[in-house]
C-alpha cells in the first residue's frame, strides 16, 4: 500500500514537472518569437496643419503626443505603424523634430512632404517632385568685398557644413554643395504608385531648403542652374541631414503649390492632394517591408 502510495507521489511529481518546463519553454517562445516584437513606424512629416491633419485622419488607432512645439499623431495604416509628425515650418523645427521622433519612435523610413514653389518652368503647380536629391540652399560662404563694395548673392560660394570639423570660413573643403540622396526603396514606391496622382506629373528632381522664401526669378534661375533645383521648400534638407546622420531611408516629396518662374498662382489645395498620394506611397513601401 505505502508502495503504490509512493509510486503515486512520484508519478505525480513527475506530471507536475512535465508540466511546469513545457510551461516556461512556452513563455521563452512567446516572447522571443519576432512576431511579438513591435514592427519599426514609418514616420510621415509635414511642416503645417495643411500638410499634416488630411494623413492623420486617415490613421486608425490613433494615439497623440506632444514634445515642445511638435504633434505626433501615431496610428497604424493598413494594420502598419505610421506616424505623422508635424514639426512646424523651417530647418531648425525639421531638424528637432527628426531626430526627436528617430530617439523616440525608431522609425524603419522617413518622408518630409508638403508644398514648394517651383524652380523649374517645366512644372506646373500641382506637380509633385520626388527628392532623388535634397541640398540645402541657405548655406553659403560669400566673397571679400570692402566697405560700400555691396553684396552680390548670385557670386556666393556653396558651403558644406558638414565637409569636416574644422572652421569652414578657413578651409576651401568646404566650399562645395553637399546633396542627400533620397532613398531607392521610397523612390520605387513613389515611381510604382505615380499613375494614382491625377492633378499633376510626377517627376523625380532634386529639393532645395532654406528659410527663405525667394522672389527674385534671377536667384531662381541661378539656384535652378547651378543647384539642379526643381523646387524649394523650407524642411527637407534638415529632416535628410539628420536621417542621414542616422542611416534612416528618408524621401522628400514635394507638391509645387507655387511656380513664379512660369506665373504659376499659390494654390494650397495642392497640400491634400500630396498627402492623398503620400498615403499611397506609403502604403505601397508598406508592402515592401
Ligand atoms: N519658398 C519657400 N517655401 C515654400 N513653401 C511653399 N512654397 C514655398 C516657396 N516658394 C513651404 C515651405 C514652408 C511653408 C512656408 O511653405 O516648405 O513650410
Amino acid at each position: 500500500m505505502t508502495k503504490l502510495f509512493t509510486q503515486a507521489i512520484i508519478l505525480f511529481s513527475i506530471i507536475i514537472i512535465h508540466l511546469h518546463v513545457n510551461a516556461s519553454t512556452m513563455k521563452s517562445v512567446i516572447t522571443e518569437s519576432p512576431m511579438s516584437s513591435p514592427k519599426q513606424p514609418i514616420l510621415i512629416e509635414a511642416p503645417m496643419p495643411i500638410e499634416a491633419e488630411y494623413l492623420a485622419s486617415k490613421l486608425k488607432n490613433i494615439q497623440i503626443e506632444h514634445s515642445g512645439y511638435f504633434t505626433f499623431y501615431i496610428g497604424t495604416l493598413n494594420n502598419y505603424p505610421v506616424i505623422v509628425a508635424q514639426t512646424g515650418k523651417g530647418l531648425e523645427n525639421t531638424a528637432a523634430a527628426t531626430a526627436i521622433a528617430i530617439e523616440k519612435y525608431r522609425p524603419i523610413a522617413i518622408v518630409n512632404q508638403g508644398t514648394s514653389g517651383g524652380h523649374d518652368p517645366s512644372l506646373a503647380v500641382g506637380d509633385i517632385v520626388l527628392g532623388e536629391r535634397t541640398v540645402n540652399i541657405g548655406n553659403f560662404k560669400t566673397p571679400h568685398k570692402k566697405k560700400n563694395e555691396g553684396s552680390a548673392p548670385l557670386s556666393w560660394i556653396p558651403m558644406d557644413i558638414m565637409a569636416s570639423k574644422g572652421s569652414a570660413g578657413e578651409s576651401s573643403d568646404a566650399e562645395k554643395i553637399r546633396f542627400y540622396e533620397g532613398s531607392p526603396m521610397l523612390l520605387t514606391s513613389a515611381m510604382a504608385v505615380k499613375n494614382l496622382y491625377t492633378r499633376g506629373k510626377v517627376v523625380k528632381g532634386t529639393i532645395g531648403s532654406a528659410n527663405f522664401w525667394n522672389n527674385e526669378i534671377d536667384r531662381i534661375s541661378w539656384f535652378h542652374q547651378y543647384f539642379g533645383t526643381s523646387v524649394e521648400e523650407m524642411e527637407g534638407a534638415a529632416a535628410a541631414m539628420i536621417a542621414n546622420e542616422y542611416n534612416i531611408p528618408m524621401l522628400g516629396i514635394r507638391v509645387l503649390s507655387n511656380n513664379l518662374t512660369n506665373d504659376g498662382k499659390y494654390d494650397p489645395s495642392t497640400a491634400k492632394d500630396c498627402q492623398l498620394y503620400v498615403l499611397e506611397v506609403v502604403k505601397h513601401y508598406i508592402k515592401t517591408l
